[in-house]
């Protein structure tokens, strides 16, 4: 036998680090809103208008009565650590008739933005989130190339006013979504097939981001962030090597992801990402088609899109380049809480991904702080981090938004939590503790 076989050593434990996946100090934590999604009772817009037509159930009407219960919703997004807020103001309501501004409803959106300062937020506001006053539609929304000076004339009236309290600005959400729903899609008011008016309203949204852009910059010169909150998909090619299906990708990404952009260039000082879709492309034939998850094992939310958390790195390694960035928008509908706690923690982890290769990631605000109206599915797709009963408008704190709130107050994500990914993460045995801190009120 051998003299010299080495003595086999003990097995070196393994080492395993239990830590925080940290952020980055300063780091924005919050949810989104937007006004017409939430508040209720919006009479003066075209899509109160639109609703009237459609079954009562998918009608706003009262929506979640924010416009009445901010206090108490800013309140619970307190307590849950939340230290940002991204909400948006209903031109409507300001200016329900051409050039007629109701002081009333400036003063109100004063106590609202107030409030949320008070609170000690961080208040991101976006100027347009979808929703035109009638007049303006009536007059062809933006494809009238009226409406970007109306808009203009809206914001300087209303910056002025509001200003001390807003300390990021968003002009724009979504331009991309608002032309493919209008007309692509022709499931929002306006709805109508015509390329020329898709043109029209691309440009006339661009327009008029970039003059109030430099509006707001002229006129506060503190110097207060400027950018658009924009739709982001992630896409792919099925087949790795197929060409087809890669120009497909290409031209899908240009148009939807990049060129809004290009219009605007040289008008962000931030970019604002909102993260929803992974799309992949299949070959039909000479051309490339979406696929459809829903019939495919993907993990879907309740509206069939696709859980795909490397999707949000991705995008942001795509986008990473000299302006900070800002995650406005990114959530989960579905019914079953778990699904938000796997989604919550296997999304930031993939934030914390992009961050730690150098993306320069300032914060994620989760739609949504509550659940409301998703235009036209009504109010059946629950994105909340807060349940609401529509009877009632009671809020109730999901088990979610507690998971949520344990990685704010780690500024990361814990590996209590990362231990869970993969699993079903049972939030109220995790977070027990910390319910009955808030419902103490601590
Ligand atoms: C919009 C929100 C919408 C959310 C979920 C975003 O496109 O900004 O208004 O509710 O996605 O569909």
């Amino acid at each position: 036998m051998p003299q010299d076989l080495p003595i086999p050593q003990e097995h070196p434990k393994e080492h395993h680090e239990h830590q925080t996946l940290k952020f980055p100090d300063g780091f924005l934590w919050g949810a989104a809103t937007s006004a017409h999604q939430v508040e209720g009772n919006n009479i003066n817009n075209d899509w109160w208008q639109w609703e009237q037509d459609r079954p009562f159930d998918l009608r706003s009407g009262q929506a979640c009565d924010q416009y009445n219960r901010y206090e108490q919703d800013f309140e619970l997004a307190k307590q849950l650590n939340h230290n940002a807020h991204r909400l948006s103001i209903e031109w409507s309501r300001i200016e329900p008739s051409e050039g007629k501004f109701d002081s009333v409803e400036i003063g109100h959106y004063k106590k609202v933005l107030k409030s949320l300062k008070d609170k000690g937020f961080t208040v991101m506001l976006t100027l347009w989130h979808f929703t035109l006053p009638k007049w303006v539609a009536d007059k062809g929304a933006w494809e009238n190339g009226q409406t970007v000076k109306y808009f203009e004339r809206f914001v300087k009236k209303i910056a002025p006013e509001i200003s001390q309290y807003v300390d990021l600005w968003v002009t724009l959400n979504e331009p991309g979504v608002y032309i493919y729903e209008t007309y692509i899609e022709k499931a929002w008011p306006h709805a109508k097939k015509s390329w020329l008016g898709q043109i029209k309203t691309f440009l006339n949204l661009a327009s008029a981001h970039k003059k109030v852009y430099k509006y707001l910059h002229k006129t506060f010169p503190a110097g207060k962030p400027v950018g658009i909150a924009n739709n982001i998909l992630s896409f792919e090619s099925y087949h790795k090597h197929s060409i087809i299906e890669q120009v497909a990708v290409s031209l899908n990404d240009l148009f939807s992801n990049h060129l809004f952009y290009f219009f605007t260039r040289n008008t962000h000082d931030f970019l604002g990402i909102n993260y929803y879709f992974h799309i992949r492309f299949k070959s039909k034939g000479m051309l490339a088609a979406k696929e459809d998850t829903i019939q495919q094992i993907h993990d879907v939310s309740d509206l069939g899109w696709e859980i795909y958390p490397e999707g949000i790195f991705e995008v942001l390694t795509d986008f990473a380049d000299d302006l900070p960035i800002y995650i406005t928008e990114c959530g989960i509908a579905s019914t079953n809480d778990d699904r938000r706690n796997r989604f919550l923690i296997s999304y930031l982890q993939e934030v914390a991904r992009a961050i730690k290769s150098g993306v320069n990631v300032r914060g994620f605000f989760y739609w949504s702080l509550i659940d409301n109206f998703e235009w036209h599915l009504g109010f059946e797709p629950r994105f909340g981090l807060i349940e609401i009963d529509y009877q009632t408008f009671k809020r109730h704190i999901r088990p979610s938004a507690l998971v949520y709130t344990d990685i704010i107050q780690h500024n990361g994500i814990p590996h209590s939590l990362l231990r869970f990914i993969g699993h079903t993460v049972q939030a109220e045995e995790v977070l027990e503790k910390r319910q009955k801190e808030i419902e103490k009120g601590s």
